[in-house]
Formats: structure tokens, sequence, C-alpha cells
């Protein structure tokens, strides 16, 4: 590869990473697993070793994954939170042993601890009482959630003794039974489900609600001081587990001391068989340097300390054989490819399907039924198909192609151009309709509760819905005859239909499920227009010209209005008595915070981040999370950090919540 062509890779695994990282760290539901986002990075710092010219300063390579959510206020840490540099063989860890005898420290001794797949968090305690906790953000800045931790029941509000402070940094996770059941609920309830456990933790620490913490039965193990006073110096990391011990905090019983390269490949050999047994999930082992002294002299890079390193265990894979694909449909039409095998033991469980992701990869991996494959299972994702052993073929195997039909509604389907899927194109495919109702429902869009994946099918089944406004017709009677509802579900479950009619324009349209219409672009619509009238008759030409809308959404929109089916729909949900009110053209809308952008910086008094953005969009302001030029007006809360300093270099207005009150009263006079 020559420089050029590392540059384009260089950017494009940067870009790539970067947005993995904002999936696992801020949405907390990861686009790919662990070990490809590590193999992305490990090939990123490969090319920016060979070229140093393009190591560029804010590299995914030498920044720490998270960043502080402007929701949650934001606490710099005593001291940085650094994350930990990876090893993935035998070689990196003997290489990682060298190093430190190079730098002096004669037959290091090595303290392994299980590397925890949890939310790391740092819990401040204050004459001896729990007082604080924030994550890792950035590492030097994460966010407070000290409401939630305090809910965690398993964490002791208490130290043994009444030391004036201490930080301590460890892990937080939901044990892997306590999981699957939280999933099995979620499905029930018809909640997108947690990837993993980890997503788990951290979704249930970083929400604002420390009730639903409290439902989440997390658990934390303590391995390193943040800060402290009155405590004595530990001379080594065992030692420092065990003072934590002793003032009673939970510490990872699983630990052991390597004094050389056996002994460490061979506790982390015994480990990787016994992580299935455990209560939590691990991801690898952790290696630190055991004696505390010389960790002074070795320092830290800016993202990982020098004395001490974690070892990733490879993704599991197993042998089987495929035995059927199966062919499902998707809310879009698309057809998906899944794998039956014969059941076989894989990370801990029996794995029985696998994903085939779409007709090129099945084509790309010659992938036939009947063929002996390697499976994966990479964290807790679904299990996926790596390749094809063609040497145990028999001749029997039989080459799969993807139905020119679909196979719910018999309907022909189509591969549009650019698109890896196949899709069915009959609209009103019963497969279809079943994920456009699951979609409907769904917590971000008309947030009917109690209105689950299996309620939606014995409906469907039943012949009562017809169509996501069907479900406005559903009667106490019909649906208290449903398997799993009772009268009072009944009772709720209408009650709750009832209120999503009032959810409004941005939801609905999200809801409708037209291709490439998100969560933002239903706000941007409902702001723009008047009712589902107005929008309906624009044409593309005017849909582009909205800010935010480009124009493949916007052929997306049109086309979808232009059909008289969809017209028909809108008109059910109209009848049953759906809000199609958008915030176009109203009258609020007139005042000094029109069209003005507005972005919030640190903590405002009396009121939340969230409530206060409502009132302002309300108010005709657009609320941005970032400063730029284009920035009108900085609302000024308490702590407001490092946006300030950008304003005042822009020239950028600074406001109080006061003066911001003012303004939106004007708007309304
Ligand atoms: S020590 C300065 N020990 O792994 C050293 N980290 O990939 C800081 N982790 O961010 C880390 N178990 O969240 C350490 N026994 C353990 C750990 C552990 C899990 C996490 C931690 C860290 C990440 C690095």
């Amino acid at each position: 590869m020559n420089e050029q062509e590392a540059a384009l890779r260089v950017e494009e695994l940067t870009k790539a990473l970067k947005k993995y990282r904002e999936a696992y760290y801020q949405q907390d539901a990861p686009l790919i697993s662990d070990y490809d986002y590590d193999m992305l990075e490990q090939e990123l710092k490969e090319l920016e070793t060979q070229f140093p010219s393009l190591l560029q300063a804010d590299s995914p390579t030498q920044t720490v994954g998270g960043r502080a959510e402007k929701r949650f206020a934001q606490v710099a840490h005593a001291a940085p939170l650094l994350s930990l540099e990876d090893a993935f063989d035998y070689d990196d860890l003997a290489a990682f042993r060298n190093r430190l005898v190079k730098a002096g420290v004669d037959e290091p001794l090595l303290l392994a601890e299980p590397k925890m797949d949890g939310l790391s968090l740092a819990v401040t305690y204050r004459d001896g009482r729990f007082a604080a906790a924030a994550t890792r953000g950035d590492g030097m800045v994460g966010e407070d959630v000290t409401a939630n931790v305090a809910a965690i029941a398993s964490l002791p509000k208490q130290l043994k003794r009444p030391l004036p402070l201490l930080t301590v940094r460890g892990e937080a996770y939901i044990p892997k039974t306590l999981f699957a059941q939280l999933n099995t609920d979620r499905e029930e309830a018809g909640e997108t489900l947690f990837a993993n456990p980890r997503n788990a933790a951290a979704g249930s620490i970083r929400q604002l609600d420390p009730k639903v913490t409290a439902s989440r039965n997390l658990h934390l193990y303590f391995y390193d001081i943040i800060e402290s006073s009155g405590l004595p110096q530990p001379a080594s990391q065992s030692e420092l587990l065990d003072i934590l011990a002793d003032l009673g905090l939970p510490v990872n019983p699983k630990r052991r001391l390597c004094p050389d390269l056996e002994s460490m490949t061979a506790y982390m050999e015994q480990m990787r068989e016994e992580r299935h047994a455990l209560e939590y999930d691990i991801d690898g082992m952790v290696f630190k340097l055991d004696p505390l002294p010389p960790r002074q002299l070795l320092g830290a890079t800016g993202k990982f300390p020098r004395w001490a390193i974690a070892y990733k265990f490879p993704p599991e894979q197993a042998e089987t054989r495929v035995e059927a694909i199966e062919v499902g449909v998707g809310r879009t039409g698309a057809l998906t490819p899944t794998a039956h095998l014969a059941p076989v033991l894989l990370a801990g469980s029996t794995i029985s399907r696998a994903t085939l992701h779409n007709e090129d990869n099945i084509r790309d991996k010659d992938i036939r039924i009947g063929d002996t494959v390697i499976i994966q299972k990479a964290g807790d994702v679904i299990p996926e198909v790596v390749r094809v052993l063609p040497e145990k073929r028999t001749g029997a195997e039989q080459v799969f192609a993807m139905p020119e039909n679909c196979p719910v509604c018999c309907s022909p389907t189509m591969r549009l151009e650019g698109e890896a899927a196949r899709r069915c194109v009959n609209e009103s495919c019963p497969a279809r309709l079943y994920e456009a109702i699951v979609h409907f429902v769904s917590k971000k869009a008309m947030d009917i509760d109690g209105l689950g994946p299996m309620i939606v099918r014995q409906l469907l089944d039943a012949g009562l819905v017809q169509d996501v406004a069907g479900l406005y017709s559903l009667t106490q009677e019909q649906l208290a005859v449903l398997d799993r509802l009772g009268e009072k579900s009944a009772a709720n479950l209408t009650a709750a239909i009832d209120a999503s009619r009032s959810r409004g324009l941005a939801r609905l349209l999200f809801g409708l499920g037209i291709r490439h219409v998100g969560e933002r672009a239903g706000k941007v619509l409902s702001a723009r227009y008047k009712d589902i009238y107005e929008l309906m008759a624009a044409d593309e030409a005017e849909l582009t010209a909205i800010d935010e809308i480009g124009p493949i959404m916007a052929a997306s929109i049109a086309g979808w209005f232009a059909k008289a089916p969809n017209k028909e729909l809108i008109r059910r949900l109209a009848d049953a008595g759906v809000d199609m009110q958008g915030e176009g053209g109203k009258e609020t809308a007139a005042g000094p915070l029109r069209d003005k952008t507005v972005v919030i910086s640190g903590t405002l008094p009396g009121i939340g981040r969230e409530e206060a953005k409502a009132l302002l969009e309300a108010a005709g302001a657009k609320v941005s999370g970032s400063v730029s030029r284009k920035t009108d007006y900085l609302l000024l809360g308490e702590n407001p950090g490092s946006k300030l300093e950008k304003a005042n270099s822009l020239g950028v207005a600074t406001v109080s919540w006061e003066q911001m009150q003012e303004l939106m009263a004007e708007g309304q006079a």
C-alpha cells in the first residue's frame, strides 16, 4: 500500500470507527461486534505506525471512546479514567512484558484480573458515605449518574470505615441470567432488545429515571482507586484490592499473580474455559504490573497506562451443518435469509440459527444447504457463518437462490440497484404489516404500552386488524379474549391505544414507517407544516428545500403520499381521531426566537434540558448540540463547560435561562 492509498483507508477507518463508537457509547446499541471493532481499530493503528504522517490527534486510536452526553450534568474526573491497550495473542503479551523489562522492571510480577464487560464508573464516598457517581465519558469528563447509581441495591452506601474521601473505579454489570429475563420482558412489551449485557448495564444507568436503574439488579466490582485521603498507600495492586474489600466494597475474587509469560497464558486459557460458567460477561483478561511504585516511572500515553494490558478473547467458533435456509420479510419488505443449523454448543449456549445477512453474502461465501460451516459468535451478538468447509462437501449440497416471489404473500421480489436487500414489492404483504404495526406502536413512535409483538401476531391471526388504523377500532371485549390478556390488561391496552391518538405529527410520521423518515425527520416535518395535509400537498422540490431533508428522503415522502392506499390510511387514521397537527405556521413561533439556533450549556435552574428544549422548539427555535457560527444564542446554565469559550471566541450572544424565558414570553404576547 502506498501513502496515498493508506490515507484513503485511514480516512475510511476513522469515519467508520467514529460511527461505531457513537452507536456503542452514546446509543448503547452497537452496530458491529466488539471483535470486529477491535480488528478495524488494529488495522488503523498499524497504518498509523507505518505512515506516521497520517496520525491525527483525534484519531480513535488516540482517544477514549465515550463522550459525556448533554442530557446529564458533566463532572470532571479527579484523575483521568484511562482505557487499556489491547493484546490479541501470545506475541502481544510477550512484547508487553519485554517493554516492561526494557523500561527497567526486572522480572515483572503481573496481576491477572477478569476484564469485565460492563459500564465503567467512578464512585465517590465522602466521610464513608456514598456521595456521587460518574460514567467514564471521554476519560476526563464524565456524566453525573449519582441518582441512578444510588438506586443500585447491591452497592454499599456506607464504607466500613469513615474515610474523608475515596473515589474508586469499577465496572457495573447485569448478571447474565437477569439479562436474559430482562430481554424476554422487553420482547413481550414490544421494546427493543439489548444487544448484550454490557449495553443493558449501560442503558440502565445512562437513562434519566432512577426507578429504572433500581429495577435492573445491577452489580459492581471495583478495581482501582482514583483519589483518596485517610488510606494507607498500598504497595501493590493485590494489596489495593484487599484494602477495597476490607472497606466493604465488592471486589472480583478471581485474580492471580503471574510471575512469567507461561503462568499468564495458562490462567488466560483457564478463564477462557471458565467464562461461560461465570455470572457476568468477560471479554478478556487484564494484566497489571502488581507492584505500584514502578507505575509512576512507566506513566501513560494519552489513552492508556504503560503498566497494564488487556488480552481480548478471540470470538468463539464452532463447526456445524446448514440444514435449511429460511427467508423472513421485514417492515420495509426486505428479505432476510437465516440459516437453520444442526444444534451446536457455542460460547456457552446452544445455537441453531445464524444470520446470513443478504444474498451477496451467501454468494460470496458460497454457502449451500447441507454445507458444513464454521459459525462464530463475537460477544453476545447473533451468530454468523464465517466460512464454508468445501472439503466436507458430499455433492448433495444445494445452491441457494433468493426466492423470486415473497415467501409470505407470493408477490414478486425485486432488488434495486445499489441495495443489498431484495424486497417484496407488495406494500400490504402480511409480513410487512406485522413489522409495520410493531414499529408503529413502538416507544419512539406512537408508544402504545403493552402492545408487544406477541399481541400484534394474535391480532393479525385473528383478523382483528388489517392496518395500523385498525388498532383504533379495537374494543376491550375483542382484546380480552386474546391469549395472555385478562380483562384488566385489555382495559389498560385500550387506554394506551387511546392515549396514542395525541402523540402528535412528528411521532406519527416516524411511526408510519416511510422509508428514510426517522425520528429526526418526523420532527423536522412536523415543525415545518401546519398539518399532515399541508405536507401531503408538498412536492419533492418543496421538501428538498427544507433544511435536513435530502433528495432521497424527499422522493420517498412524496412517493409514499402519492399512493392511493396510503392516502386512504391517513384518512382512516384521521377518522379515528389521531392527531395530525404540526407546529408549522403556529402563532407562537412568530416571536424573536423564530428560526434562531440555540445551544444549551450547563445545568439550567429548575428545569431539565429536555423540557427546556421542548419549550424552545415550541417558540420556533432550533436547539443544536454544538456551538458554531450559525449559533444565535448560547443558553447558559451552571458549570457551562467548553461551549462558553467557543461561543465567546465566535462572538455568540450568551443569555441566562431567565432572559430566555423573557424572549419566549415575547413570542406569546
Ligand atoms: S483497569 C488505568 N481492570 O476495560 C487502568 N479495567 O478496555 C484502567 N475493565 O475502561 C482499567 N475490567 O472499563 C481495569 N479488571 C479491570 C477491568 C477493566 C473491565 C474495563 C474498563 C476499561 C476497559 C478497557
